[in-house]
């Protein structure tokens, strides 16, 4: 009998192999060209329509594994989610052998994009938590490596994901949280004790990619200027260069920047003077040009609105904000949350999200987390282990699935970031 691969997909899935919901626990290294790899312990919630009648699954499973040839079991495993592949790892010899081929790891790379993941962390000492995949709809438990407490910056792109530390801001790593591959980087250089820190990565083409840190600290003695400074990691010549710093007066640096397209983009703060409506602005500085003279300031952008807050997030290389609109009379208080998309110099509005799901969060406070990549973002209110995501292309607001997190005591703070899952890519 031949079975198209379609149907062998299905018998597979069916199976039930594919869905166990185990706690991996893998002890050799499958990823070989990361030598301190450790195999990830997922621990899946949600997954009681996995619990399947037993004595099926051993016995479709087993069969099907001993028709398929292997090229055809490699390119059925390709189309399978992430959480997936690390069960199908553990299946057997053979299906490790081929899920932890670097061929294999690159093909699965191309072959679906992966929805990007959201970590919310469920205690602010301790840097634990859980990871939601939207695609399954499912939360894992799984640990993070290199971050030692919540309160670290922390940036991402393409399936890195950089950390540093809060206290002396001299600790900085790029890791794979998927296959905990870590790489400490160098300590930046500039301002050894800065207000204000701002953490971006991009990972280019090559598998190369760049950190960039926008510090700034206010001028002694000055109530209205900032010392700003621009720094980049580039991982080809593992160097720091500083190829900016200048002098903001009425405005400091913040911590909210991002990189797309080659150009970092930054959010900075009036420092008093301006009106409500001026209370934030966007600066752009070009890193392939990387030009060291002409003002920063010159390449201010104003925000489309009064906001509260605003996040910026890289949506396919397109600058994307989400920002609290505050009330015209009093613009500390939120009154609704827009997601704005950046064409040149212009804010185009992209979505308003719905009265109904701002008020599912309950309280809404005036500063909120929300990150967001490919097309997909994630919203979530400091206040609750609420999440919602909001679907670019879709135009679709959904509640992700209730998170394993509950609120412990009445001021419990809740944060996350939002990272791709990918095997194939290591610091
Ligand atoms: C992986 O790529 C190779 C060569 O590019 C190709 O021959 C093979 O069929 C691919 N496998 C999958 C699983 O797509
Ligand atoms: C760093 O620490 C300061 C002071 O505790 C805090 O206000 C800030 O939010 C922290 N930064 C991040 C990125 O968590
Ligand atoms: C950035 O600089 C490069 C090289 O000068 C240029 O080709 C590119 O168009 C610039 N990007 C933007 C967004 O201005």
């Amino acid at each position: 009998m031949r079975l198209l691969p379609s149907q062998l997909e299905a018998l597979l899935l069916s199976s039930g192999f594919l869905s166990l919901s185990i706690i991996m626990e893998g002890e050799t290294s499958w990823v070989n060209h990361c030598p301190d790899y450790v195999a990830p312990d997922m621990v899946e919630f949600d997954s009681f329509s996995d619990l399947n009648d037993e004595d099926n699954r051993e016995s479709s499973s087993v069969h099907v594994d001993l028709i398929l040839p292997d090229d055809l079991l490699e390119r059925i495993l390709a189309y399978l989610p992430i959480a997936s592949i690390f069960r199908a790892s553990s299946v057997c010899k053979r299906w490790y052998e081929i899920v932890s081929s670097t061929r294999f790891l690159w093909n699965f790379s191309q072959v679906l994009s992966q929805k990007p993941w959201y970590f919310m962390f469920t205690s602010s000492e301790e840097p634990v938590g859980y990871a939601y995949d939207p695609s399954l709809r499912k939360w894992y438990s799984i640990e993070l490596p290199c971050i030692q407490t919540s309160n670290w910056f922390i940036a991402s792109s393409c399936g890195l994901v950089c950390v540093m530390d809060n206290d002396s801001r001299s600790e900085l790593y790029v890791c794979n949280p998927i296959t905990k591959c870590c790489k400490s980087l160098q300590e930046p250089p500039g301002l050894k004790f800065s207000d204000y820190s701002a953490l971006a990565i991009c990972v280019n083409k090559k598998t190369c990619y760049s950190v960039a840190i926008v510090k700034s600290k206010q001028v002694p003695g000055n109530f209205f200027q900032w010392d700003l400074s621009i720094h980049i990691y580039d991982s080809g010549t593992m160097m720091w260069t500083t190829p900016l710093t200048e002098v903001l007066t009425g405005w400091r640096g913040g911590d909210e920047s991002v990189i797309c397209d080659g150009v970092l983009y930054f959010l900075i703060y009036s420092t008093g003077g301006g009106g409500p409506d001026n209370r934030h602005g966007l600066i752009t500085y070009n890193l392939s040009s990387r030009s060291s003279h002409g003002l920063l300031i010159r390449t201010f952008i104003p925000v489309p609105c009064s906001l509260t807050c605003g996040r910026l997030m890289n949506l396919k290389e397109k600058l994307v904000m989400v920002g609290g609109i505050g009330k015209p009379d009093r613009p500390d208080i939120i009154k609704g949350i827009g997601i704005w998309i950046l064409n040149g110099k212009e804010w185009q509005e992209i979505a308003r999200m719905p009265h109904k799901y701002f008020q599912g969060f309950g309280e809404f406070d005036d500063v909120f987390a929300s990150s967001g990549t490919d097309d997909l973002i994630y919203i979530q209110s400091y206040g609750a282990p609420a999440l919602l995501v909001f679907d670019v292309n879709q135009k679709q607001w959904r509640w992700s699935q209730k998170c394993p997190v509950t609120k412990r005591f009445p001021l419990q703070l809740f944060t996350g970031f939002c990272f791709e899952p990918r095997l194939e890519i290591s610091p």
